[in-house]
């Protein structure tokens, strides 16, 4: 346990050096995951998944994550506990720690997830709550890692332009770019841009660690230059819901990722979504079927970052790396 954080609820909680081994340590059980060898180094661990939305990404990567790395996975769904009826998540958090070796937890609200982390005596991961989505961060900058050679630049030197709305997604974006020093835009209509606590985040990540922050509604401003054009759908982290005329009408058809869009960046520019996407509104069926995509990568990224995180959290990075080792030395 030495050195090792105990919960995984803020995309903030890892340093630079620990998210850059977590990719290494995902990017390392793909390879050779995917060419055939078994690891085992989570055999008999068993992970417990509450969930209190749907989930297809999260859900699948984590229950496939441990089934491949030797473990179980736990679907606890909303009306199949306790919880939610007359036990508390203190008690419910107290009973999984017995019963479980690490939770995950897809939550409503943001405090649930961190009370869950506190109450717990085993690893807490969120799996997505209100304030933001980690788990998507670490598979994005997993993705992002990947597709370097394709860019020909460094992480530091890209620009990522997050397009449309201020979702959790995009504050995640934000402040884990930020964090491992690259250049971050969000191209969004005013009233729709991070809040003042996400950009006081990403301004200071920035003093840190030489990275850039730009909020902007201005078309010319993000799109020149840009590597990477990420979007997520138009239900930003708001009080009130809009509802879909008004949302047509504040970023249709400004925001909508089309190949017209993508032509105004650079050559190699790649197209992120964290998906489920609403095809048609905010990006166009042509660009995430298209060549610059790489959505798909992402999503399968989910898994890559999953496997990574659930050995690191259970004590089992060295024995991962090993047993790693001696299959790439064939
Ligand atoms: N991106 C993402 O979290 O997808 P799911 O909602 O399907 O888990």
């Amino acid at each position: 346990m030495e050195g090792r954080k105990k919960d995984y609820i803020d995309t903030q909680d890892f340093t630079k050096e620990e998210i850059l081994n977590l990719v290494d340590l995902g990017l390392l059980m793909k390879a050779v995951i995917k060419a055939g060898y078994t690891i085992n180094p989570l055999y008999h661990k068993v992970l417990g998944m509450i969930f209190e939305q749907v989930s297809t990404r999260t859900r699948v990567s984590f229950e496939t994550a441990m089934t491949q790395l030797g473990g179980h996975a736990e679907f606890l769904a909303p009306g199949q506990i306790q919880l939610g009826g007359h036990e508390s998540l203190h008690d419910t958090a107290l009973t999984l720690s017995r019963l479980t070796d690490i939770l995950m937890a897809r939550v409503n609200r943001h405090e649930s997830v961190a009370n869950l982390a506190k109450d717990a005596t085993v690893p807490v991961i969120n799996g997505m709550s209100d304030y933001n989505h980690p788990t998507q961060e670490l598979g994005d900058i997993t993705t992002i890692y990947e597709v370097l050679p394709q860019i020909g630049k460094k992480f530091e030197e890209l620009k990522i332009v997050f397009v449309g709305d201020c979702t959790q997604v995009c504050a995640s974006l934000a402040m884990i770019v930020t964090h491992l020093g690259g250049n971050f835009v969000q191209y969004g209509p005013v009233g729709h841009q991070l809040g003042e606590n996400f950009q006081k985040i990403c301004q200071d990540n920035c003093a840190e660690s030489g990275g850039t922050f730009t909020l902007t509604d201005d078309e010319n401003a993000a799109l020149t230059g840009a590597d990477i054009v990420y979007t997520d759908v138009w239900y930003g982290l708001y009080d009130k819901e809009l509802s879909e005329e008004e949302r047509k009408q504040i970023f249709y058809p400004k925001y909508q990722v089309s190949a017209e869009m993508l032509s105004k960046c650079s050559p190699n520019v790649k197209f992120m979504h964290c998906l489920p996407a609403t095809r048609g509104e905010e990006v166009t069926d042509e660009v995430l079927d298209g060549p610059h995509s790489i959505a798909f990568d992402e999503a399968e990224n989910r898994l890559t970052a999953m496997r990574a995180l659930l050995v690191y959290f259970l004590g089992k990075e060295k024995e991962a790396r090993e047993e790693c080792a001696k299959y790439l030395k064939k």
